[in-house]
């Protein structure tokens, strides 16, 4: 267990303990938040709609409905340097929305004091359909991640007391909760619930590749079409469904960096087992054209150095996937066709939906 998930550990047992007393009731459940008490409170409901070509989501929508007022609350704490130590690091700050909410400045992630962290920043997009967060899934619940950028030292190095305080002497945001919940009353539950109920609305399903995919659109051209079939043969097995990740961790044979200043064990750090070692969650592809640099480490920053890597630079170790061991091939040509299908997953749409903008 790194010191990361450590902070994050220790926040979520602080935020239980916090929001409902850790007093289980009679089904063993922790018992609900007190109901809203403004008079008339009524939120203006938000469409969530999924996607045709998508599965079923794994948020619970139900429990966390997702209204105007919620997300746009849950937008104002994103952009907000408030929620960091010195009021200078919001969430979008390091997840940038033109880039699909990943950072594209830095390979590693850059925060407080311009300290440098040691993993490069993932988008946030489609975190509806994701059942773990993180390169390593050291968090399962999205409605418990924000805790760990917050107390992060290295990122926004707050703890959750002092940025619900300021929170609550803040002339804008008991307004904003009073419209969202109904309360003025600013605690994390909600603070954690407006932040999701703005990630759960980052849907990104359409691009050329989902237009195409609904008949909604023009057909791939031919270049496209013959790197869609490269991909399935080659790369679906791991980047699958139309989500374009099985959401497993997996060793796709990147060599150490000597230089690196950690040794990221990845997966095996959380599972503690020695067969997961060097496994990183399979990322999305979607939007990849604009989400450079690669890799948990950002070590890459052009698609055509990704397939250099999987055309001869996957590195044998004893946890590679057995999928990449047998040997891997792709020809010059296939590597041209599959830079044109990944392109086809930019979803222009979706980077500049000025709903997701700071305002
Ligand atoms: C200093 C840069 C930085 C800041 C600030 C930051 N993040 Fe992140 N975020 C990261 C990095 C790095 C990761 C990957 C962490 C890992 O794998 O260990 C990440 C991961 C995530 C993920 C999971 C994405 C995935 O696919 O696993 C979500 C969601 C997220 N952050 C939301 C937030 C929210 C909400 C805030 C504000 C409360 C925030 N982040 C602030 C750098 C940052
Ligand atoms: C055996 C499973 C597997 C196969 C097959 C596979 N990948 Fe990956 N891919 C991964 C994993 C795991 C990562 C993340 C590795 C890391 O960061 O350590 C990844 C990362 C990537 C990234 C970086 C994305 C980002 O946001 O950083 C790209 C691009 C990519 N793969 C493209 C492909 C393409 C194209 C193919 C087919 C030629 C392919 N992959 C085949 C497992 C796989």
């Amino acid at each position: 267990m790194t010191y990361r998930h450590l902070i994050t550990l220790a926040g979520m047992v602080a935020l239980w303990c916090g929001i409902w007393s850790c007093q289980p009731n009679e089904a063993g459940s922790p018992e609900p938040a007190p109901e809203p008490t403004t008079p008339g409170f009524k939120p203006t409901p938000m469409a969530w709609k999924k996607p045709a070509n998508f599965p079923e989501p794994v948020y619970d929508l139900a429990k966390n409905p997702v209204t105007v007022q919620g997300f746009a609350l849950g937008r104002a704490l994103f952009y907000d340097g408030l929620l960091s130590h010195d009021g200078t690091v919001s969430c979008g700050f390091c997840h940038q929305p033109s880039a699909a909410f990943a950072h594209t400045d830095h390979a590693l992630s850059h925060g407080i004091r311009d300290q440098i962290g040691t993993r490069n920043v993932p988008a946030i997009q489609n975190v509806a359909w994701q059942r773990e967060f993180f390169w390593d899934g050291g968090v399962q619940d999205l409605d418990l991640l924000p805790i760990s950028p917050i107390q992060n030292p290295v990122e926004m190095g707050d703890t959750l007391a002092n940025v619900l305080a300021k929170l609550r002497k803040d002339p804008q945001y008991p307004g904003l909760f009073e419209a969202a919940f109904g309360t003025k009353e600013i605690n994390t539950e909600r603070m954690m619930k407006a932040l999701s109920q703005f990630m759960v609305m980052l849907v990104s399903a359409n691009s050329r590749y989902d237009k195409a995919v609904r008949g909604e659109g023009p057909a791939l051209t031919d270049t496209e079409t013959r790197g869609l079939t490269v991909f399935k043969a080659k790369c679906a097995s791991c980047h699958a469904t139309d989500l374009f990740t099985d959401g497993s961790f997996r060793n796709n044979g990147l060599p150490r960096i000597p230089t690196a200043k950690v040794d990221d064990i990845g997966r095996g750090a959380i599972s503690l087992n020695p067969d997961d070692r060097y496994k990183f969650r399979v990322p999305s592809l979607r939007n990849v054209e604009r989400t450079p640099p690669y890799m948990h480490d950002g070590r890459f920053w052009t698609l055509e150095q990704v397939l250099t890597h999987y055309a001869g630079g996957i590195t044998d170790s004893p946890t590679l996937d057995p999928a990449l061991k047998a040997g891997f091939t792709l020809s010059r040509q296939e590597q041209t066709d599959l830079i044109a299908f990944l392109r086809t997953l930019t979803d222009t749409e979706f980077l500049s939906d000025r709903r997701f903008i700071a305002n």
